[in-house]
C-alpha cells in the first residue's frame, strides 16, 4: 500500500501533575520501574499505523527528558522533544507546530495514559481516516449530573454519556483550523475534540477500554501496577 500522508502521535507530558502530589513532574513518575512518559511513548510507537512519536515536555524538564536516554533507547519512531506550554492546549499547539510537513493526521495522547492498547489506537485511527476526527471513549457507569453553584441543573441520559479518553485523532488541517478558531475566540479546552466539535464537523466516538485510565492521583498509580500485573499474568496463561 502506498501511504501518502504520515500519522504522528503527540504525547503530551508538560503538565505539573499537581493532583499526584509527587516531587517529580507526573510524566517522570515511575510505574513498575518505568516512567509514565516512556510507557506512553512506547505504547504509541508500537502501533503500526503511527509513523512518528513526538514527546511534548515542560521547558524546564527537557534536560530531565534527555537524561532518560536509557529508557528511551528501545523506543522506535521517536522524534525530538518539544517544549510545551502553560495550558494543555498550548502544549498541543507547540507539538503541532513542530510536526514535519508530510504529516497528514495527528493522534494526540496524554502521557498520563500509559496503559492504552495498540488495537484501540488502530481502531480510532481508522475512524479518523473516515471522518477527519475521532476519539476513544468509555461509557460512564455513574449517572452524570451537571451542577452549577451546588445545584443540579441537568441530568443527561446516562446511555448517552461517555468519558473522553485519548488518543484523539484528527486530520491535521482540521485540528489546526479548530485551534486557530479557539484562539481567535479566546476558548481554552482540556479536550482536543471539543475544539473540533466547535467547527461543527463529525467527531466519531470509538468505544475504548476502561483500563486506558488517566493516571491522576496516587491511587491511580497503585491501580495501574495491579493492572500491569494482571496483564502479565493474562499473557503468561
Ligand atoms: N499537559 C500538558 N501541558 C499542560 C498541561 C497538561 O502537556 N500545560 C498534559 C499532562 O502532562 C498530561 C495530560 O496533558 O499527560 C493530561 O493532563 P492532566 O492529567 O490534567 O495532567 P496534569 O495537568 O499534569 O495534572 P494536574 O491537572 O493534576 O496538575
Ligand atoms: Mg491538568
Amino acid at each position: 500500500m502506498v501511504r501518502v500522508m504520515r500519522i504522528a502521535a503527540l504525547v503530551l507530558a508538560a503538565g505539573r501533575g499537581e493532583r499526584m502530589r509527587s516531587a517529580l513532574p507526573k510524566a517522570f513518575v515511575p510505574l513498575a520501574g518505568r516512567t509514565l512518559l516512556a510507557r506512553s511513548l512506547a505504547a504509541m510507537a508500537c502501533v503500526p499505523e503511527i509513523d512518528l512519536v513526538v514527546p511534548v515536555v515542560a521547558a524546564d524538564a527537557l534536560e530531565r527528558f534527555a537524561a532518560l536516554a536509557p529508557e528511551r533507547a528501545g523506543i522506535a519512531k521517536l522524534g525530538a522533544a518539544v517544549a510545551g506550554g502553560r495550558e494543555r492546549q498550548d502544549s498541543m499547539a507547540a507539538g503541532l507546530a513542530a510536526l514535519p510537513p508530510d504529516v497528514g493526521f495527528v493522534a494526540v495522547h496524554d502521557a498520563a495514559r500509559p496503559l492504552v492498547r495498540a488495537a484501540d489506537v488502530t481502531r480510532v485511527v481508522a475512524a479518523a481516516r473516515e471522518t477527519g476526527a475521532a476519539l476513544l471513549v468509555t461509557p460512564v457507569t455513574d449517572t452524570v449530573k451537571r451542577v452549577r453553584g451546588g445545584l443540579v441543573v441537568e441530568t443527561p441520559e446516562r446511555s448517552e454519556c461517555f468519558a473522553a479518553q485519548t488518543p484523539q485523532v484528527f486530520r491535521l488541517d482540521l485540528l489546526r483550523e479548530a485551534l486557530a478558531k479557539a484562539r481567535a475566540e479566546g476558548v481554552v479546552a482540556t479536550d482536543d475534540a471539543q475544539l473540533v466539535e466547535r467547527l461543527g464537523g463529525a467527531v466519531r466516538a470509538v468505544e475504548g477500554d476502561p483500563t486506558n485510565r488517566k493516571i491522576t492521583r496516587p491511587a491511580d498509580l497503585a491501580w495501574a501496577e495491579l493492572e500491569l500485573a494482571r496483564r502479565a499474568a493474562e499473557e503468561a496463561a
